[in-house]
C-alpha cells in the first residue's frame, strides 16, 4: 500500500531532489562532495598514480600491469590520479581518442576496474580542460571521475582534492608557447581565494579520523620542479592548522616521501606513471625519507588507527614503506594524568554535538573523574574538557604543542592535541 501511495509522488520528489542538487552545485560556498564506502571491516585500500597518459609509452603499460597485480593483492577500492592525465596537451575534446588509448586500453586489469578519482594537472589545462570534467567521458569509461576540487568521503578517511594548477603564477603571466584553458577559473585571485575558503571550511568541519589532501603540484619536492612556492605560502598553512595527515601529489615524475620538520604532515609524490628519470636532485630543508627518480606508483591501506603507504617501481617491487598509527586509547590515560594529575575512572561512547564544527560527531569517549569530565573525540584529534577548574590546569598541565582551539565558556574548552602526543 505504501509503495502504491508513494509512486505518484516519485517524479515530484525526484524533481525536488534535482533542484536541491543543482542549487547546491551552483553555490560556490562548498566543495562538491562524493562518497565512497569503506570495506565492511572499516578499512580502505587504494592506489595512487600520476603523470601517465602516453598511449602506453615510456613504460606506462609496465606500470599499469604492476598496478593491476598489486591492486588485486590489496583488493583495492579505488584509484587516485594526481593529474597530468593526457600528454602533452590534455585532450582536444570529449571525442579525443587519447582518452581510450591512454586510459581505457592501458589500465585493463580486473582490479583496476574501480572508480578513478582524478584531478587535472598543468598539462591537462593545456588542452580542453573542460572536456576532462565532462560526463561524456564517463559514458565511454564509467571509471572516470574527474573534477577540479572536491571532497571524497571514504568513511575511515576523507580525501580533499585541490585544483593546484591555477595557483601557479607563471602559467598565467609567462605561458611561453602554451595555451591554458582557464574557462571557469579566471580571474586567478578570485578562484584561488574562494577555493582556499571552501577547503578551509571543509577541513574544519571534517570529523574524519584521517585527512588527506591531494593536489597535482608538490608542496615539497627534491626533483626538477622543486617546491611550489604558491602552495607553500597559501595551501600549507591550511593543512597545518587543520591537522591534515598527508599531502599527496604528482607533477614531478618520480616517487618521493618527505617529512615536514615542523608539523606531522608527510609529503608523498606519486608522479611516476610513465616518462621519468629526470636526473635532478635538489634537497630542501624538510626531511627526505625516500626518493626514486623513476617510474612507479603508490598504495595506501587505511584503517581507523593506522595508515600504511608503500611505493613500487616499474617491476612492482616495493621500494619504500611508511606507516603511522593514531591509537587514542592506550595513551589517553597518560594524557589525563598529565592534565589533571588523576587516573581516569571510567569511559564510554556516545554522540555529541560539537559547537565548533556545528555538527554531530560520532564516537566520543567520556572519562568521568570526581571533579572533571573529559570528553575525547575519537574521530578527530580534538579533546573537549568540561570543568570550571581546567583552564589554569590547561596552561600548566598540557603537553607542549597542544593549544586551546576554542573556549565556549569557562566550563567548555576544546583542545587540540600536539602532533607527538598520540604516537
Ligand atoms: C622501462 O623500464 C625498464 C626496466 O624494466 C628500464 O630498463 C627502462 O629504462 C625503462 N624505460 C624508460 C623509457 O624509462
Amino acid at each position: 500500500m505504501a509503495g502504491g501511495a508513494a509512486s505518484p509522488l516519485a517524479p515530484l520528489l525526484a524533481l525536488v531532489g534535482l533542484v536541491l542538487c543543482c542549487f547546491a552545485a551552483s553555490s560556490d560556498a562548498e566543495l562538491p562532495r562524493l562518497a565512497h564506502p569503506a570495506k565492511p571491516d572499516g578499512s580502505l585500500s587504494l592506489l595512487v598514480v600520476g603523470d601517465w597518459g602516453r598511449k602506453g609509452g615510456y613504460n606506462q603499460t609496465d606500470v599499469a600491469v604492476q598496478m593491476g597485480r598489486i591492486g588485486e593483492e590489496l583488493d583495492i577500492d579505488f584509484v587516485i590520479s594526481t593529474g597530468d592525465n593526457f600528454y602533452d596537451n590534455g585532450l582536444t575534446g570529449v571525442d579525443d581518442k587519447a582518452f581510450e588509448d591512454s586510459f581505457t586500453k592501458i589500465y585493463t586489469a580486473k582490479s583496476l576496474q574501480k572508480p578513478w578519482y582524478t584531478l587535472l594537472g598543468n598539462h591537462d589545462y593545456r588542452g580542453d580542460a573542460v572536456a576532462q570534467l565532462s560526463p561524456a567521458l564517463r559514458a565511454i569509461d564509467r571509471r572516470w571521475i574527474c573534477m577540479r576540487s572536491f571532497l571524497l568521503d571514504a568513511e575511515v578517511a576523507q580525501f580533499f582534492f585541490v585544483d593546484t594548477t591555477p595557483f601557479v603564477h607563471s602559467y598565467w603571466t609567462n605561458p611561453e608557447d602554451h595555451h591554458y584553458d582557464w574557462r571557469g577559473v579566471a580571474p586567478r585571485e578570485r578562484y584561488v581565494s574562494a577555493l582556499l575558503k571552501e577547503l578551509d571550511a571543509a577541513l574544519r568541519a571534517s570529523p574524519a579520523r584521517w585527512k588527506f589532501v591531494v593536489g597535482h603540484h608538490g608542496i615539497r619536492s627534491v626533483s626538477i620542479h622543486g617546491d611550489t612556492k604558491e602552495l607553500v605560502d597559501l595551501l600549507l598553512p591550511l593543512l597545518r592548522s587543520n591537522g591534515v595527515d598527508l599531502y599527496i601529489n604528482g607533477h614531478d615524475h618520480c616517487l618521493e616521501h618527505i617529512s615536514s620538520n615542523d608539523s606531522p604532515i608527510q609529503f608523498l609524490t606519486s608522479g611516476g606513471g610513465s616518462k621519468a628519470w629526470r636526473g635532478v636532485f635538489i634537497p630542501n630543508s624538510d626531511k627526505l625519507q625516500f626518493f626514486h627518480d623513476g617510474q612507479g606508483f603508490m598504495s595506501m591501506q587505511v584503517r581507523e588507527g593506522r595508515v600504511e603507504v608503500a611505493f613500487y617501481d616499474v617491476r612492482g617491487g616495493v621500494l619504500h614503506r611508511w606507516s603511522s598509527a593514531k591509537e587514542l586509547h592506550p595513551s589517553l590515560s597518560d594524557l589525563i594524568v598529565k592534565l589533571v594529575g588523576a587516573t581516569p575512572v571510567g569511559g564510554g561512547f556516545f554522540p555529541l554535538f560539537s559547537p565548533m564544527w556545528g555538527l554531530w560527531t560520532s564516537a566520543m569517549l567520556v572519562v568521568m573523574l570526581h571533579v572533571y569530565t573529559i570528553i575525547v573525540c575519537t574521530s578527530s584529534d580534538h579533546l573537549v574538557c568540561c570543568t570550571s577548574e581546567l583552564p589554569p590546569l590547561l596552561q600548566s598541565g598540557l603537553p607542549q604543542q597542544s593549544s586551546v582551539l576554542f573556549q565556549a565558556s569557562s566550563r567548555l574548552v576544546l583542545v587540540r592535541y600536539g602532533p607527538n602526543i598520540i604516537p
